[in-house]
């Protein structure tokens, strides 16, 4: 059962909180659970970090006025993707597909969207990996299944979004096209370094005679 607010289902925001937070729970402790036994089996971690965080009720309602929708618990249920959101960051593009494969191979996970923004970039430059799931949540009476959205992405690329995103607060209105144009810049050259670095890895791993596929 998918979360539905009241006619059965929730009706308090601390509720519906209690239930995005577990789900963040569930979903780190899976991600821990894969990187800790990926390390036993391939002495190598493909997640070097991760973040999580519910959406403040600030920016829920801020988001749902930019969509057009009035601040009500069934429109934030409906329309915020990201009220929980995991963001996991990690060293090689490599690392985010198989990172990806093992999350959707989970059983009791279901990914209901992909935007894969290192094939296909933002215009802005942006790149990382996006996926919305459901996942479920154990209730006294109920199972819960809960969207979260994860966002996975190298270093490189979390270097730049995270600089992107502060640039994007100190003006009230349109970022200036020439700090425009200079981000997408600096975002190619993101690509580029994440791309050599990959290939030097892989140099390294040949020479130290380490296994090829992981
Ligand atoms: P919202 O942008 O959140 O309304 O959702 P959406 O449905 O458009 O999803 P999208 O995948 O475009 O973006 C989801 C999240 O990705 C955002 O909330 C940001 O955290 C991040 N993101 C997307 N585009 C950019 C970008 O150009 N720069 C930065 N720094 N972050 C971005
Ligand atoms: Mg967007």
């Amino acid at each position: 059962m998918e979360l539905e607010v009241n006619d059965n289902g929730v009706d308090s925001y601390e509720e519906v909180m209690l239930i995005y937070e577990s789900a963040l729970k569930q979903i780190t402790t899976k991600l821990d659970i894969l990187n800790r036994e990926f390390q036993l089996v391939h002495k190598y971690n493909p997640i070097e970090h991760i973040k999580s965080r519910v959406k403040t009720p600030q920016s829920i309602v801020k988001k749902l006025k930019r969509h057009g929708y009035e601040s009500t618990l069934q429109n934030m249920v409906k329309y915020c993707n990201d009220i929980a959101g995991v963001r996991i960051i990690c060293d090689y593009t490599s690392d985010i597909y198989r990172i990806a494969d093992m999350i959707s191979n989970q059983s009791d996970i279901r990914v209901v969207a992909i935007k894969d923004y290192i094939e296909h970039p933002k215009p802005s430059g942006y790149e990382s990996y996006h996926m919305i799931v459901l996942i479920p949540v154990y209730l006294s009476d109920r199972i819960v299944d809960t969207k979260v959205e994860i966002q996975i992405r190298t270093i490189a690329m979390d270097f730049w979004a995270s600089l992107e995103h502060k640039i994007q607060y100190k003006f009230p209105g349109e970022v200036p096209q020439q700090i425009q144009d200079e981000l997408l810049e600096n975002a190619k050259m993101v690509s580029a370094l994440d791309a050599s670095m990959l290939k030097l890895n892989e140099e390294i791993r040949e020479i130290a005679g380490e296994e090829e596929e992981l």
